[in-house]
Order: structure tokens, then C-alpha cells, then sequence
């Protein structure tokens, strides 16, 4: 970022803010609270959470504007960088008896003109059967339903995973005060996250929802978009494995991803 646009940026940012304090009249104490709550999320380790429910879908609606590929969603707070890379066939990091269904996730990337792409790396993270996340909760094995993994020579990819349940966002914590004070509830809908690269191609961060899943409408973060809510498919006859012996029943959920050329 520029000195030029921090400038540009930040004078505006201030200046809204001290129109905003004098609208509302905020009092000396109401601005200590405001700055506490700042200071007190630093100190829980929430500052990526308070700041990524409130405002870092605004951030990307503001990128998918001028996107021509698949849509972007937030990251929040819980990427972690150097994912394990998998091995074929792709099984996410997981425990033995790792609960939740079985979830196969699957697709095929390609350009914007419909071209698919072998070796675009999917780095893939979510949150386990009780709703947490590896590496940030305690109890679970690092890089448990993290994992890295590619497409094939036709750009397809397949991983085999659990089917996340909506997730809670720490609700004790200062941000969890701050959305009890306005009445709202402390729920995303189930999602599976992830990054895609390749080097001649934007890197993409996005999120997957599962249609028909609870709080698709009213998510904390308010990060659900229209072209993120792929079908989920439930599989449990034998009708339904045309060329893979695969245990049932099974979940599937396909997504096509387009990536934005560099
Ligand atoms: C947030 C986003 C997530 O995807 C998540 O799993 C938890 C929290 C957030 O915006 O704070
Ligand atoms: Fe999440």
C-alpha cells in the first residue's frame, strides 16, 4: 500500500469517524469503551474475529465486483499457512474415528474461457464435527481437516473429507460481548474453506456453503453470496457409484471453480 493511498485512505477514515462521534455525541466514556473493546479483543487473540465478522465480506464484494472468475468469500480468522500436502487418492488430515459423515468434495477448475487447469493447488480447511478448528482449538491434532492438494491432468478434483456442521464463533470472548449487546446470535452456516493457486492465475480465497443448511440467511459474518451455495448430495445406493467402489452412504458436493488470469 502506498503513502499515497494510507493518505488518502486514512484521512477519510478519520474524518468519518470524528463526523460519526459528533452525530451520536459520543461521550469521553463511550469512546474508552470503544477503544477497550478494541485493546481487550487484541489481548484474547480475537482481533482477526472481531474485525473479519464485521467487515471483511464488505472487503470482498468490493474485489468480486470487478472478478470475472468464481467468487471470492472471506478467509476469517482461522487460515493457517503450510497445510500438509496430500498424497493421491486425497484423504483430508484426520483422526482415526474422526466423526461426522462422510463428505466427498469434488469438481473442476478452469479458466475463464472454460479451459480446464491441471495442478491448481486447493488448500482446504474446516471445522471438525463439534465445530472447531485445528491449530486455534486446543485438543485437536494440528492440521487435522487441513490438508493441499491438486487438480489432475484434466483439471478435475476429488478430496475426501467430514461434513462440517455450522460453526459457532467463540462466544465469551469481546466479540462475543459486543454481538450479545446488539441481540444477534453467534452462528455461521456450515462451510468448507479454501485457497486456490496456480502461478499464472490470481490466488483465490473463497468459502462453500451447502444449500438448504441452517443460517444460510442471517450468518454472523455475513458472508453467505449467492454463487457460494453448492448442492449437496446425499448417496446411499448402489445405483449411485457408476465407476468407484466407495463405502456408503456418502455426502458429495460439486463446485466448479474459474480462476481470474494474473
Ligand atoms: C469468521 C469466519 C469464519 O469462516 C469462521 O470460521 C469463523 C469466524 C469470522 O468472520 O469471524
Ligand atoms: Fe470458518
Amino acid at each position: 500500500m502506498s503513502n499515497e493511498r494510507i493518505k488518502t485512505v486514512v484521512e477519510d477514515l478519520v474524518q468519518v469517524l470524528q463526523d460519526f462521534m459528533h452525530k451520536h455525541e459520543i461521550s469521553h466514556d463511550e469512546y474508552r469503551v470503544a477503544t477497550d473493546v478494541i485493546i481487550d479483543s487484541i489481548k484474547a487473540g480475537e482481533e482477526s474475529l472481531f474485525f473479519d465478522v464485521f467487515f471483511e465480506a464488505e472487503a470482498t464484494d468490493i474485489s468480486n465486483k470487478a472478478r470475472k472468475g468464481s467468487p471470492e468469500a472471506i478467509e476469517g480468522p482461522f487460515y493457517c499457512v503450510g497445510a500438509p500436502l496430500l498424497s493421491l487418492p486425497y484423504v483430508m488430515p484426520q483422526r482415526i474415528n474422526e466423526r461426522g459423515d462422510v463428505l466427498y468434495f469434488r469438481g473442476r477448475i478452469s479458466d475463464t474461457d472454460g479451459k480446464p487447469l491441471p495442478a491448481v493447488e486447493l488448500d482446504l480447511w474446516h471445522a471438525d464435527a463439534d465445530g472447531l478448528y485445528s491449530n486455534i482449538h486446543p485438543d485437536i491434532p494440528d492440521w487435522n481437516l487441513r490438508g493441499r492438494f491438486q487438480t489432475d491432468a484434466d483439471g478435475y478434483y476429488e478430496v475426501k473429507t467430514i461434513l462440517p456442521p455450522p460453526y459457532e464463533i467463540p462466544k465469551n470472548g469481546p466479540t462475543g460481548k459486543v454481538l450479545s449487546a446488539l441481540g444477534r446470535h453467534f452462528f455461521r452456516p456450515a462451510h468448507l474453506h479454501v485457497k486456490i493457486r496456480h502461478p499464472k492465475y490470481s490466488e483465490m480465497t473463497s468459502q462453500l456453503y451447502f444449500e438448504g443448511g441452517e443460517y444460510l440467511d442471517n450468518d454472523v459474518a455475513n458472508a453467505v453470496r449467492d454463487g457460494l451455495i453448492a448442492r449437496l448430495v446425499y448417496r446411499n445406493s448402489s445405483a449411485d457409484l457408476v465407476t468407484r467402489e466407495l463405502s456408503l452412504p456418502f455426502y458429495e458436493l460439486c463446485y466448479d471453480f474459474k480462476l481470474t488470469p494474473l
